[in-house]
């Protein structure tokens, strides 16, 4: 059998580290190429787009792929897309994995943007030390923003426009909860964009 697994998360990883070496399963793991060195999975592994849904679609068919599993980042929407249309066109049964969303506990307070823009938007009125976990690839949609402080957190480092008065934190996930609670304090953090 044959499995494909989109991955560029810890759980695609942990999943192919758990399938290694099972007998008569072959496993690729395929990544997008965002990050410049990315922790590979052990197995196969293939890097980049495939071309949209039809691209995928002529992989699986290419690759005799027998089943996908899309454990791809819940920002990641495109991808997950494109599995569901590829998996139905070439028959090919799709596992979904999702991570469950946050449910709001009471003090939470959350103010919901339905985009990086409308978010820029809200931040002057919610505080001046931002927290801004959305990756390097969004950071335009805050680069106006003169009067605020980022603490901006990416795999690679980020590239202009981005906002002047920033630093940067390179690193990658999985975190901890005491491990962000100690961030926030150090850096006394007002809002979280996430
Ligand atoms: N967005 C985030 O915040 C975030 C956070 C952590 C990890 N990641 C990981 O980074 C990758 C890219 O995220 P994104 O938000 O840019 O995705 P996206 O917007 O859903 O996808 C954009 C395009 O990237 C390619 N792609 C995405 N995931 C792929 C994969 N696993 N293997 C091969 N091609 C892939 C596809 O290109 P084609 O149409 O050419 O096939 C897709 O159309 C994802 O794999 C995701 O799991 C994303």
């Amino acid at each position: 059998m044959h499995l494909l697994i989109l991955g560029g998360t810890t759980e695609a990883r942990r999943l192919a580290e758990l399938l290694h070496g099972t007998p008569g399963l072959e496993v690729t793991s395929s990544l997008a190429g965002r990050v410049a060195s990315p922790r590979l999975p052990p197995g196969g592994t293939r890097v980049g787009g495939f071309g949209g849904a039809e691209g995928l679609t002529a992989w699986l068919r290419e690759h005799g792929a027998d089943a996908v599993v899309d454990a791809t980042h819940p920002f990641a929407g495109t991808i997950s897309f494109h599995a569901a249309r590829a998996a139905a066109t070439a028959r090919v049964p799709l596992l979904a994995l999702r991570r469950p969303g946050w449910t709001p506990v009471e003090g939470d307070r959350w103010h919901e943007a339905g985009s990086l823009e409308e978010a820029a938007r809200l931040l002057p009125a919610l505080g001046r030390r931002v927290f801004l976990t959305t990756g390097r690839t969004g950071l335009a949609a805050f680069a106006d923003l003169e009067q605020l402080w980022f603490l901006v957190r990416s795999v690679d480092a980020p590239e202009p426009p981005h906002p002047a008065a920033m630093e940067v934190l390179l690193d990658r996930g999985p975190f901890t909860l005491d491990g962000e609670r100690g961030l926030l304090r150090r850096h006394r953090i007002d809002v979280v964009v996430t």
